[in-house]
């Protein structure tokens, strides 16, 4: 019989963390961890081996693993290749394309060797690129590939917002679209608190400070650098988008997220790979939401694409 299986490609920080948030959504039977080092990836899986007895979690069976395992993965999670170091000096996310796109190609090449079934959920950077080159460089269905992309960006948009207002994220929808990377810019038209549009906001909440939206913007973009000059490098959130990305996924949720996939002329884009709102379900990306756009957040969306674009000519994409 087959089981509900997770494969997570590249156990560093991310994966690492990946592996635990997914433990604990009790949907995998089976987890296999992929890494060129494979002690790391036989340690990974059998440190998390020992959560499941303190949990209530299915005895999911955890070992590390060669690509040939992908062949009946339902999800495959990849986090492999470098990150942008603590003490980088251009702290920007396009440096890491040289490297990565040898890491994806030789990733994408494992993968599909074994696989075109499973859904394959990005977070390696440069993310949109390696999306890109995941999903138009190797005979890969288009719809089992996406990126986590502004999802992360998304998340900590509502919860600036959310502190700003001094409500619970969870009740602040809005979305931060485009390059998961310094253009990616908040929709703020579409931004609302549990319904209550941003231009009647104040009619409900008195803010001690203006609501200063560039500002807001700025901090979102630089909150990775800011968690790596902290910490050395940024796991957490990143793994819990991914994780949560997998549950829809296995869940056939058709819930909506804004991730990375390849677009199809939204907007009059095309060969780029950048973050929208998409219905994630059992099949991957089912649709994308071109969302109405004002003019302002129309343009920032083609700089973002320009941006992207040129990350992958230096990458040769
Ligand atoms: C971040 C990494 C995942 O923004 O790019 O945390």
């Amino acid at each position: 019989m087959k089981n509900n299986k997770l494969v997570i490609v590249g156990v560093g920080h991310v994966g690492s963390q990946v592996l635990t948030d997914a433990l604990a959504l009790n949907l995998f039977a089976e987890i296999a961890v992929i890494d060129q080092d494979r002690e790391k990836a036989e340690g990974e899986a059998l440190d998390g081996s020992h959560i499941t007895p303190f949990t209530y979690c299915p005895n999911t069976e955890l070992y590390a693993a060669d690509y040939d395992t992908c062949k009946d993965a339902d999800v495959i999670i990849v986090a492999a290749g470098p990150s942008v170091q603590k003490d980088a000096q251009f702290q920007d996310r396009g440096t890491l394309i040289g490297k990565n796109v040898s890491v994806i190609r030789e990733v994408m090449a494992g993968i599909s060797n074994y696989t075109k079934d499973a859904i394959i959920i990005f977070i390696t950077n440069p993310l949109d690129s390696m999306v890109y080159l995941a999903g138009n460089f190797f005979d890969y269905p288009k719809n089992r590939i996406f990126g986590t992309g502004t999802c992360l960006d998304s998340a900590r948009f509502r919860k600036i917002v959310a502190n700003k207002y001094g409500v619970d994220p969870k009740s602040v929808h809005g979305y931060m679209l485009g390059e998961h990377g310094s253009t990616a810019f908040p929709v703020w038209s579409l931004l609302n608190i549990e319904g209550i549009g941003i231009n009647r906001l104040d009619d409900y909440f008195s803010l001690d400070t203006p609501l200063d939206k560039e500002q807001i913007a700025q901090n979102v973009v630089e909150t990775g650098f800011d968690i790596l000059h902290l910490k050395g490098w940024t796991n957490s959130g990143v793994a819990m988008a991914a994780c949560t990305l997998a549950k829809a996924v296995m869940l056939d949720e058709h819930s909506i997220f804004p991730v990375s996939t390849t677009l199809n002329g939204e907007y009059g884009l095309s060969e780029v790979a950048l973050s929208l709102p998409c219905v994630i379900g059992r099949q991957g990306v089912e649709k994308r939401l071109a969302v109405p756009l004002d003019e302002d957040e129309l343009g920032k969306l083609r700089a973002t694409a320009d941006s992207i674009r040129g990350t992958m000519k230096i990458g040769g994409l």
